[in-house]
């Protein structure tokens, strides 16, 4: 089979990673920025009321998070819309893409823990079953989670029995090999087609993604596995200390890859969406405005609870961090 359908069947198949319900955070096998500090979600609401401010979102318009797995992302920017805008916490309406019902369960139930009847949140299995007048997506690393086809000089690879072979003549793969000047690494497959079913789903909007990667992603395989927070290359040396056979590894592991960005921007413009930016994710929150956020807790909370928030947003902005390795691309249409 070829390499993006044994990705599929690791992360999305019956028994696969995300199909089943997984922990992410401390417990989990990876952390990610949403587990790190709420000010994240924080700063997402900061942007949105400004958003309806500047006239481009409407009062009512949909918030929609894409691939939110515990939904505690969303809950977060709920949480400071209500502090910083009651008002709109009635007014907009939130959503939530998300394939998975036990998910979908999960995230009803804590909103509803949260929010009570505050929050009318709503699920769609897929953007195709949107259809709105405006607004605002956000996501976070749903991009590095899409199965991907793996090239190596002009050969694509197919796997027999968890074995890597590069066997095959792909014309779609070899192109985009080409266009991101890869002689080697991962190439995304989706990205086109998600792209397309988002400029469908509403008339106008902002989309928002956070992920691990570059403009241009190096010419070499990143691909790797996330074990209880242990990172292990996919393409490890049967000898090496830390080898793991993979028919252990998978379904029961994350598996990634580093993002080209400029992947993702060609599908968006190809669908008729207006690329905005790429910045690093610590700029990003800081133009959003994350410290001013911390400042407004320094005046509220005591001194103790704001240096514990302090620490844990520090993460999110600090260069040698998650800060600078992850990037936020906006586009709008
Ligand atoms: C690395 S996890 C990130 C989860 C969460 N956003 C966070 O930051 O903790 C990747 C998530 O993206 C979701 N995902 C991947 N591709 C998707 C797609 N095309 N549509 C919706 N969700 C998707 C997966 O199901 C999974 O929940």
């Amino acid at each position: 089979m070829k390499f993006s359908e044994y990705m599929g069947e690791w992360l999305y198949g019956e028994n696969g990673y995300y199909s089943s319900y997984k922990e992410i955070g401390k417990g989990g096998d990876f952390y990610t920025a949403v587990s790190t500090s709420k000010f994240f979600g924080g700063t997402i609401a900061k942007h949105i009321i400004s958003l309806v401010d500047e006239g481009f979102l409407s009062k009512d318009g949909v918030i929609c998070e894409i691939g939110a797995h515990h939904g505690y992302f969303l809950a977060d920017v709920c949480e400071f819309i209500y502090t910083l805008r009651p008002e709109l916490l009635k007014s907009l309406q939130f959503s939530i893409i998300e394939r998975f019902d036990n998910l979908q369960e999960f995230q009803a139930q804590y909103f509803k823990d949260s929010f009570g009847d505050v929050v009318n949140l709503v699920h769609y299995k897929s953007l195709k079953e949107l259809k709105c007048k405006n607004a605002f997506f956000i996501a976070n690393e749903i991009f590095d989670a899409f199965p991907c086809e793996l090239y190596y000089k002009g050969k694509t690879a197919e796997v027999l029995e968890h074995n890597v072979e590069f066997t095959m003549d792909d014309e779609w793969v070899s192109s985009k090999a080409k266009k991101y000047h890869k002689d080697r690494g991962e190439i995304a497959v989706g990205y086109e087609e998600f792209a397309k079913e988002m400029a469908n789903s509403a008339e106008s909007f902002e989309f928002m993604s956070f992920d691990y990667g570059e403009m241009q992603a190096r010419p070499d395989f990143s691909l790797r596995v996330y074990k209880e927070h242990k990172v292990l290359p996919f393409f490890i040396p049967k000898d090496e200390a830390d080898y793991i056979a993979r028919d252990e590894l998978f379904a029961k592991t994350d598996i990634t890859y580093d993002v080209t960005f400029a992947h993702i921007k060609d599908a968006y413009e190809e669908a008729g969406v207006k690329f905005i930016e790429l910045k690093a994710q610590m700029v990003a929150l800081v133009d959003m405005g994350i410290l001013n956020l911390l400042e407004m807790l320094k005046e509220k909370a005591d001194q103790k609870i704001y240096e514990q928030e302090l620490q844990k947003a520090k993460i999110l902005i600090m260069p040698d961090y998650l800060g600078e390795r992850f990037k936020m691309i906006r586009f709008r249409k």
